[in-house]
């Protein structure tokens, strides 16, 4: 239940995979070694078992990082009470304990999430701990000028909508505006995936703040190169004018990152929710930090918990510069984000917006697989109008990662997810990795003979930045 077209490995020197190997993930295990020292620096010298054991975690991380650098080969994963241990140890034998620098791209990467876990999971008193925390909340605070926007943006549509509604315009003008909100959610929920952490290695947090405003978005919009928007807002349209009153229309969004793009999410679902277009809306997170900056429950709390008290959170010093002062946020601001928070308070406490992590979408495997590993999750999905998948790596689990001709249907490349699943699959993706289906022939060329879009080198090098966009879309009902 794998695609017979291959995946990418990190021994493709022109692939993305090699990059992420040699340069990236030494990097990010460099900051989680650095962010865990501090942790244990922080906790007070009488508790001497659990410094000790911080200590213990810090060098088994640095162990991993030798081994990565040192292109050693990939080790079983030691049992930490969770069941997909054996599941992931199981792959690594069949494909023959792999080295570093050549191994699949898509079970490598999973694998040093995974085994990152592992080290807290085993532990007495770091269970839990998650060494992207830290990082996933200064970087949403760090979004403070995106996130008053679209909160300010999305109040003054739900204004205009109720004043809209007491004009009585026609059905007809009425589903018109709808549509293009909806697209306009579409595009801020897709863009919001642009400034995943695990690519912070190369941006700064200007290069964020000017990737997440309204004029970045307009001006982006040209680099949608697949968009079925349409499609689906129509499928949600339908179903409202099909189902009965009462009966549950659901959506579901497969979670990607934290942080603001978390915060987007919850823009769509409430907007999702307010205007009818499903009566309840399921969020996935992971069940292990993942990826950087995916989502685990704990991050959908803490988002709440900040814009509970969004002065606070907004105007206090920065941890790693006391000096930088954040001026007050006004009194309309307040109004918006409170008017945010109390609708998402609203939804959740009455049930409509829940979530629901499930461990297949921490697992290495691509998402060919889930009808076969993870029978309960797929029917599960199958009771849902629509399945949103967010971000990059949803994608490449979605296509399995492999290295198919771009100019082959979303529909094709999803496999067991594509038609007669059941699952009604869109998928929102900036692209930060070489796969990518559906695009026009020609069209790849095109873009790589753009400036750093890779030339003749071989390498499909404008996909891997998050600069261009896909939203696909996959009809599995029919
Ligand atoms: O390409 C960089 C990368 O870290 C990939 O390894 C991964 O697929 C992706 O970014 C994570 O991005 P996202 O958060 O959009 O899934
Ligand atoms: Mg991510």
């Amino acid at each position: 239940y794998d695609p017979k077209t291959p995946q990418y490995l990190t021994s493709d020197e022109t692939s993305f995979a090699s990059v992420s190997a040699r340069d990236r993930w030494p990097v990010i295990l460099t900051g989680a070694i650095d962010d865990l020292h501090r942790t244990v620096g922080d906790v007070p010298t009488t508790e001497t078992e659990k410094r000790a054991e911080g200590k213990t975690i810090i060098e088994e991380l640095a162990k991993l990082k030798y081994e990565l650098q040192h292109n050693r080969q990939l080790t079983p994963l030691l049992e930490d009470g969770e069941p997909d241990i054996a599941e992931y140890n199981e792959e690594l034998e069949k494909r023959g304990n792999p080295t570093w620098y050549n191994v699949p791209w898509l079970y490598s990467e999973c694998y040093l999430y995974r085994r990152l876990a592992t080290l807290f999971n085993r532990s007495k008193y770091w269970k839990g701990y998650d060494v992207f925390s830290r990082q996933k909340m200064s970087t949403f605070k760090s979004s403070r000028p995106a996130v008053l926007e679209l909160a300010g943006r999305y109040r003054a549509l739900a204004l205009e909508a109720e004043k809209e509604s007491k004009e009585g315009l026609s059905g007809e003008q009425i589903e018109e505006a709808e549509q293009l909100i909806f697209a306009e959610m579409c595009e801020i929920c897709l863009w919001g995936n642009a400034t995943d952490l695990s690519l912070l290695t190369s941006l700064t947090y200007e290069d964020i703040q000017k990737l997440q405003g309204s004029e970045a978005r307009k001006a982006s919009e040209k680099n949608i190169l697949v968009n079925d928007m349409k499609a689906a807002y129509d499928v949600l349209r339908d179903a409202r004018k099909t189902k009965k009153a009462g009966e549950e229309r659901r959506v579901d969004i497969v979670l990607d990152n934290a942080g603001f793009e978390l915060f987007v999410d919850l823009i769509l679902a409430g907007y999702l929710l307010s205007s009818g277009l499903a009566t309840t809306v399921v969020l996935r997170p992971k069940v292990v930090p993942w990826f950087v900056s995916d989502v685990i429950p704990k991050d959908f709390a803490d988002l709440l918990n900040a814009l509970a008290i969004p002065q606070a959170f907004y105007t206090a010093a920065d941890e790693s510069d006391s000096d930088c002062k954040h001026p007050p946020l006004s009194d309309e601001e307040l109004k918006n984000i409170d008017f945010l928070f109390s609708q998402w308070s609203t939804f959740h406490a009455e049930g409509k917006l829940v979530l629901r992590p499930h461990r297949f979408w921490t697992a290495a495997g691509s998402y060919w697989r889930l009808p076969k590993t993870a029978s309960d999750l797929h029917e599960d999905l199958q009771a849902s109008e629509l399945v949103l998948f967010k971000g990059d790596l949803n994608y490449r689990k979605l296509t399995s990662d492999a290295a198919w001709d771009p100019t082959t249907t979303f529909t094709e490349a999803i496999g067991p997810l594509g038609p007669k699943s059941g699952v009604r699959i869109l998928s929102f993706r900036t692209c930060k990795a070489d796969v990518v289906v559906g695009l026009q022939p020609g069209e790849d060329e095109r873009l790589r003979q753009l400036p750093g879009g890779g030339g003749d080198s071989g390498a499909r090098k404008w996909a891997w930045s998050g600069k261009w966009a896909v939203v696909s879309f996959c009809d599995g009902k029919k």
